[in-house]
Order: C-alpha cells, then sequence, then structure tokens
C-alpha cells in the first residue's frame, strides 16, 4: 500500500521534527528533508511544509535553499521562517518586527471560511517566537488570520495553495495548532493512513529487501528501542537468521538488562548472547573526564566488544550484516544548522558505525520512526506494556551521568561574573556556581558550561523557573539552574577527582535506583518522560551531591523540567541523607537551554 506524504524542510532548530511528529500523530507519513534536496525527491509527497528556523530570510547566514520546490505543484504551508522566505521568493517584503513576540497571542481569524482555518475559534491562543514578520505581501496574497502585534499572521494564496502562518502551530501551547495542521492535510488530500498496523507490511516488505539472503546481528542494548528492534527482526526474519548481542558495559542501571534478558529468553527469544565487557569499558574511560571523549570511547568500545564476540563465534562478516535500533530523529541533521556546532555524539552514529552504513552493512529497521511510534510498535509487536514504556535511556547509559574531574580544574565564581551578586539580592535568593559544567543548547550551538545551585529552601516551580531562565539568559558563565531539595551541611559544595570507575558506578546506581522507586511507588513512572541521574564530583561533608532531571518531553528535542509536588521530595531527600548523599539537587532547566542529558 502506499502512504501518503508530507514533506517538512528543514530549516534549522528544533521545529522541524515537532511538525513532522504531529503530522504523523494526525495519520500521515512525513519525512524531514534539507531546504536544499532537489525536486525529484518530492515525486511523492501530497504536500510541503517550511518549517520554522532560527535565522533571518536576508541574513548571509541564511540556510541555503533550491528555489524550484516552491514550483513543485502540491500545497506548501510556510511556518514563521518558511513563511517569510515564501513571501520573499514570490516578491513580499520581510523586516524586523517592531514589536518583538515571544510566547502566547492571540489569533483572530479573518476568514473564518477559509479551509485552512475550519473549526479554529474566532480568537485562540497561538505561541509566537519571531523577531522578524513579513510587512508587504506579494501579489494575491490575502491576510486571514491576525494577531495584535502581528497584523500578517496567516495568509493564502489559493489559487496556487500556498499557505503561510507566523505562529508555531506544532507547539502543545497553540491550542488549534493541531487542528490547523489537519486542516493543511485535508487541503493536500492526504488518505490518514499512517499509523503501525499500516507499518508493519511496509516494514517488514523492506527488512526482507535489505537483508537478501543474509543474516543479522543485532545489537541489543537493553533500551526499548534495541529491544522492540530485536522482537521485530525475530518475527520477520525468524530466529535462526537473527542474533542478539547484548553488551553490559557496566553503565547500566540496576537489574536493568536482567530484566530484559529474561523477557525476551521468556518469549522464546533464545538467540541472545550477553556478555560482560565491563572492564573493557572502565579501562578505556580511566582518566577521562571530557564528555565526547567519554562519548567516543564508549561508542568504540561498542563495536570493539562486537568485533571480538563475533570472531568468537566464528561469524562470515560476508553472511551477516550489523543491526541496531537507531530512531529517526538521530539519523537527521538539522538542515539549518549543517555548520552548527555538534551538541553530542550519539553512540550509534560514531564513525565506525558510519563507515559500516557506506558498505551497505548496516541495517536500522526504526530508522523512519519517533520514539512514541516505536512504543506503538512494541505494543503491536505484544511486548508487554511495562517493558515498553521504561524510560529511555541513552546508549552509553549511565557513562553520560558519572560527571568525572581531575579535581584541578578551575571554574569561574560568584564574584567573577559581572552582576550576579546584585541579582541574587535582588530577588533574595541564594547560591553558588557550581565548579563543574554540563552539556545544554542555546541558539543552535552547543554548550558547556556551569550549573548555578539555588540553596534558598521554599521556592515555588513557578519561581523556579523564571529564576533559570532568567539565570541563564543573563549571565554567560550559567547554562543549567538547579535547586536545592536537602543537604546534610550549609557548606559550599567542594569539587573532588572522579571518574568512570566500578565503585561510583554502583554508587550512582544505588541513587538512581531510588529515584525510580520513588516514581513508581508514587505513581509518577509514567507521568514522567524521563529521568536522568547524575553523581556530580562535589562533595558536602564528604559525601556525594546528586542531581536529579525529572523531564517531560514528546520526542526529546525540546523538553520541560517535571514540576513533582515538593512535599513528596522532602520523604526522597531523606531516603538519600539515609543512604549516604551529601546532598539532592533537582535540575529546573528546560531544554534548550539544558539538554536532557547532562553530558
Ligand atoms: P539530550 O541530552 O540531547 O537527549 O537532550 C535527548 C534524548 O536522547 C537520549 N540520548 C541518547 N540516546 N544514545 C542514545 O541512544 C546517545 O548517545 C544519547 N545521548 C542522549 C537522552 O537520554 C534523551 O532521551
Amino acid at each position: 500500500m502506499q502512504q501518503d506524504k508530507i514533506i517538512v524542510l528543514d530549516f534549522g532548530g528544533q521545529y522541524a521534527h515537532l511538525i513532522a511528529n504531529r503530522v504523523r500523530r494526525l495519520g500521515v507519513f512525513t519525512e524531514i528533508f534539507p531546504p536544499t534536496a532537489p525536486v525529484e525527491d518530492f515525486k511523492d509527497a501530497k504536500g510541503i511544509i517550511y518549517s520554522g528556523g532560527p535565522a533571518s530570510v536576508y541574513a548571509a547566514d541564511a540556510p541555503d535553499y533550491n528555489p524550484e520546490i516552491l514550483s513543485i505543484p502540491v500545497p506548501k504551508l510556510g511556518i514563521c521562517y518558511g513563511h517569510q522566505l515564501i513571501a520573499t521568493q514570490l516578491g513580499g517584503a520581510v523586516r524586523p518586527g517592531k514589536v518583538k513576540e515571544y510566547g502566547i497571542a492571540d489569533l483572530t481569524v479573518g476568514d473564518a471560511n477559509h479551509p485552512l482555518l475550519k473549526d479554529i475559534p474566532a480568537s485562540s491562543p497561538m505561541w509566537m517566537s519571531h523577531g522578524d514578520m513579513v510587512e508587504r505581501l506579494p501579489e494575491g496574497y490575502r491576510v486571514i488570520a491576525s494577531t495584535k502585534d502581528c497584523p500578517i499572521a496567516a495568509v493564502a494564496l489559493d489559487e496556487k495553495q500556498i499557505y503561510g502562518i507566523q505562529f508555531h502551530p506544532e507547539v502543545t501551547h497553540s491550542q488549534y495548532g493541531m487542528k490547523l495542521l489537519d486542516n493543511f492535510i485535508s487541503i493536500c488530500g492526504c488518505n490518514r493512513t499512517w499509523n503501525m498496523k499500516s507499518f508493519m507490511p511496509l516494514i517488514t516488505e523492506r527488512i526482507r529487501r535489505e537483508v537478501g539472503n543474509r543474516k543479522v546481528f543485532l545489537l541489543v542494548s537493553g533500551g526499548v528501542d534495541s529491544t522492540v528492534a530485536f522482537v521485530l527482526l525475530n518475527k520477520v526474519l525468524g530466529s535462526e537468521r537473527v542474533m542478539g548481542l547484548h553488551i553490559d558495559n557496566g553503565m547500566m542501571r540496576l537489574d536493568e538488562s536482567q530484566k530484559i534478558i529474561e523477557f525476551l529468553k521468556a518469549e522464546g527469544m533464545m538467540n541472545l548472547r550477553v556478555v560482560d565487557a565491563t572492564d573493557a569499558f572502565l579501562s578505556k574511560l580511566a582518566g577521562i573526564t571530557a564528555p565526547e571523549e567519554k562519548r567516543k570511547r564508549i561508542g568504540a568500545t561498542f563495536l570493539e566488544v562486537k568485533d571480538v564476540e563475533m570472531k568468537k563465534l566464528n561469524l562470515d562478516p560476508s553472511e551477516w550484516m550489523i543491526a541496531q535500533g537507531t530512531i529517526y530523529p538521530d539519523t537527521i541533521e538539522s538542515g539549518g544548522t549543517k555548520n552548527a556546532d555538534l551538541i553530542k555524539t550519539h553512540h550509534n552514529r560514531v564513525k565506525e558505525v558510519m563507515d559500516l552504513m557506506k558498505q551497505g552493512l548496516l541495517l536500522e529497521p526504526l530508522a523512519d520512526l519517533y520514539k512514541d511510534e516505536v512504543r506503538m510498535l512494541g505494543e503491536e509487536l505484544g511486548i508487554p506494556h511495562n517493558l515498553v514504556w521504561r524510560h529511555p535511556f541513552p546508549g552509553p547509559g549511565l557513562g553520560v551521568r558519572l560527571l568525572c574531574a581531575t579535581g584541578k580544574e578551575s571554574f569561574a565564581k560568584e564574584s567573577d561574573i559581572e552582576g550576579l551578586a546584585e541579582y541574587l539580592k535582588e530577588n533574595r535568593i541564594e547560591g553558588y556556581v557550581l565548579p563543574i559544567k554540563s552539556v545544554g543548547v542555546q541558539g543552535d550551538g552547543r554548550t558547556y558550561a556551569q550549573p548555578f545551585l539555588i540553596t534558598t529552601p521554599g521556592l515555588s516551580w513557578k519561581e523556579c523557573e523564571r529564576l533559570s531562565t532568567e539565570l541563564v539568559n543573563r549571565f554567560k558563565v550559567i547554562n543549567r539552574v538547579i535547586w536545592q531539595v536537602g543537604s546534610v551541611a550549609a557548606d559550599k559544595p567542594q569539587l573532588v577527582e572522579q571518574y568512570a570507575t566500578r565503585n561510583n558506578f554502583d554508587t550512582l546506581r544505588k541513587f538512581d535506583n531510588i529515584c525510580t522507586e520513588f516514581l513508581q511507588s508514587n505513581g509518577l513512572y509514567e507521568k514522567i518522560w524521563q529521568m536522568p541521574v547524575v553523581l556530580t564530583p562535589l562533595r558536602v561533608a564528604q559525601k556525594p551531591c546528586i542531581v536529579m532531571r525529572p523531564v517531560n518531553s514528546t520526542e526529546a528535542m525540546t523538553a520541560n523540567f517535571a514540576q513533582i509536588d515538593q512535599q513528596l521530595l522532602s520523604g526522597l531527600w531523606q531516603q538519600f541523607k539515609a543512604d549516604g548523599a551529601g546532598s539532592l539537587w533537582y535540575d529546573v532547566t528546560h531544554k534548550p537551554p539544558g539538554t536532557i542529558e547532562w553530558e
């Protein structure tokens, strides 16, 4: 069966994935293309959405774009940057908005009969985030909706089925944003057939075609994605043609691997080998502190261990493909950010993996799917609910949650930062810029900077959110803000030497497990999308300081810190204290500017 498809052009930032994911939720398959894609690539598309992006259309650094795309005879929707780009291409003009509009604005519908605005109330909240806006419309365009500060908020060039909107329908703050995307799908005349039931025959056919008469060797990390991939491959190819290898890298969560292995074996999948390679990984990480270096070493070690195991099994590399559970967001480089900094090296995109791909030796059966789709597919395949809905766990595991330090690094202190003391005084809060760093994302680039710890007790989450946004925006040295749930002493945390050792992972595993049980026993596990727990190289009264980072997200491109009842947290802190923690800190940074993982 042919799936109808809408193509999303990626002009950078986090927008394209959000749009593509939302349209899929409405039942239409989407693919993300760079804006330079040749016209031939669009032959199956029933519609094209031009995403938002951080650049300005006239700027020298504006993403390259193939102008011929506009002549493809299918409906087009430009969002924010995309809307401005189409308008300028057709002879309109864009200028910096008099008032920069960030946040929720009331959209007033001008033409309630327009198909793009069908069933959208006369006035409804939509999310705005732009400086520039369209000032002069190209010929033939007409305005169909506006906001107070943006008279040209939605436009239509009906005879060419070109539409433009200045707001972001893809974010949840836009109450009728989904409705608008749904209307666009109707304009494109798409059948809404995309779901995991209809995906099964497509992927079955694709796997059989790509594998041919070879066999498949899959690294089963124990995470949701690789578990689903393993069950899928077993079903499609049969267990004789699939071999799973679970490499315990010593950085798994408590009993995590065990649970998966037990499930797979109970389902009759005996074609899973388990190897404990803790020593190999730890020796590669000895003395290493830089996060990217750790990630690269972990990624490369997975492949080395895999090679050793394949040799032991005497598998002929010409008969076996390598498979991994990579999902869609990991495969796409953001179009408008091709020159932007690398934020994090994903373990399934290291050089060695890319080499396998070039040689046609790599199979990635989930590479078209978003996380929520992988989970739906998992349920479709009959994997138990509690396994499918486990929190995402990164390939490098606790390796990116155990911060390493020589203890001799130098860092900025509060007194080095101009204006910080005044800011703290004005807001009546106390705290420290901590002598550690974590990764973040701002604009479209990677940051690696210090967290600010607020030690003032009794702050509401709303207050924490405001302070977090302001501190990160005002002070370059700070890219993350954490709030103190509890501490055994009022002393300033001290930096110590800390590396990726078995003992340190055991400590982290213990506190991580306390946090997981806390979520489960309070009915929060499925209400929170993911909750990394980070062991910092900081000590209070010689005891370790730990950060919890509960977040809510749909596809990890953006995330909000989750707001757990603070009464419950004091119970958690008592447990932490009893188990030897020095401090428990709570990350109150959204993504962006913080990433979900600290490294
Ligand atoms: P960040 O930290 O970039 O994480 O906000 C977004 C999501 O990706 C997960 N993550 C990874 N997953 N291999 C993975 O399979 C990796 O190397 C990796 N790094 C981060 C992270 O847990 C979050 O869900």
